[in-house]
């Protein structure tokens, strides 16, 4: 497989410029820190990882993983490789999970992970940016065999249009974009672009942290995302819908798939 290259330009490096832990979860619309989400999804990759490990500490990889809410319920025994682009808030998730986990910046189209080192994976919301890359890098950092979580919101589903509806009456802007995932699969696109919202003050003012999140990609069916997994080279061992409420929608729903990277 070729690695997909994405024509949406993301977030860049300054995601957490302006937007501390408290900020984030006053802001941002993810189930990541939802103690159910963890049992239906990422504690069954984490039983899969105990097996494929053996006698051995398994090795669980999270891209993107922001403040980390997802990493407050993993477990003692699983050795935690946190990253994301963005170097504002890593040493905060450092201070609040402690030796838990080891932390490092990184862009998800360019991270040097030895290949194959992980038993288990997770990325939440993860797939609103450069999400070809996020794929093949979490495909290459697992070892065969082993499993990861992974979520999609879809801009087609009803239950999401309050979320997209509230950056549009902020000044955010949809535009379409071509997803090329190999030189012979295209996926036509969303681009949601925060980088002229403003604030609710009147008169509004430019919204410093909501322009940092730069130019976020969305999806526009499952087809689409079975398109995209499937050629990044995995296998799904599930997929399920998922509701949760968030700062601006009370019912959003995104799509959780458990996929498998194929045995050796
Ligand atoms: C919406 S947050 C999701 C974070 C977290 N997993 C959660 O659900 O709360 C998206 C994160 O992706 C990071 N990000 C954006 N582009 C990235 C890239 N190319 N490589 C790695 N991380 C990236 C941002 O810095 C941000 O922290």
């Amino acid at each position: 497989m070729s690695i997909p290259s994405d024509t949406l330009a993301g977030s860049g490096s300054t995601y957490h410029a302006n937007m501390d832990t408290a900020d984030y979860a006053a802001h941002i619309n993810t189930p990541a820190g939802r103690v159910d989400y963890y049992e239906q999804f990422h504690e069954p990759v984490l039983a899969h990882a105990r097996e494929l490990a053996g006698a051995r500490r398994p090795r669980m990889l999270d891209i993107a993983c922001s403040p980390g809410f997802e990493l407050d319920f993993i477990p003692e025994d699983i050795e935690v490789f946190a990253t994301d682009i963005s170097p504002d808030i890593l040493p905060e998730v450092q201070r609040r999970l402690g030796d838990r986990a080891m932390f490092f910046a990184a862009d998800a189209s360019n991270t040097a992970l030895r290949p194959g080192f992980a038993a288990a994976g997770m990325m939440v919301n993860a797939m609103i940016y450069v999400p070809g890359q996020m794929l093949w890098t979490m495909f290459n950092a697992l070892q065969p065999g082993a499993q990861c979580a992974v979520n999609f919101r879809s801009f087609n589903n009803p239950n999401n249009a309050v979320f997209y509806d509230h950056y549009l009456e902020r000044g955010g802007i949809l535009t379409e974009a071509d997803l090329k995932v190999t030189d012979d699969v295209h996926l036509s696109v969303v681009g949601l672009d925060y980088r002229g919202c403003v604030t609710d003050d009147e008169p509004p003012k430019p919204d410093e942290k909501l322009q940092r999140l730069g130019t976020q990609t969305y999806l526009g069916s499952v087809g689409d995302m079975v398109t995209l997994v499937t050629a990044s080279g995995f296998e799904i061992v599930s997929h399920e819908p998922y509701q949760f409420p968030s700062p601006v929608n009370p019912c959003n729903e995104v799509d959780v798939f458990i996929l498998q990277k194929p045995a050796a």
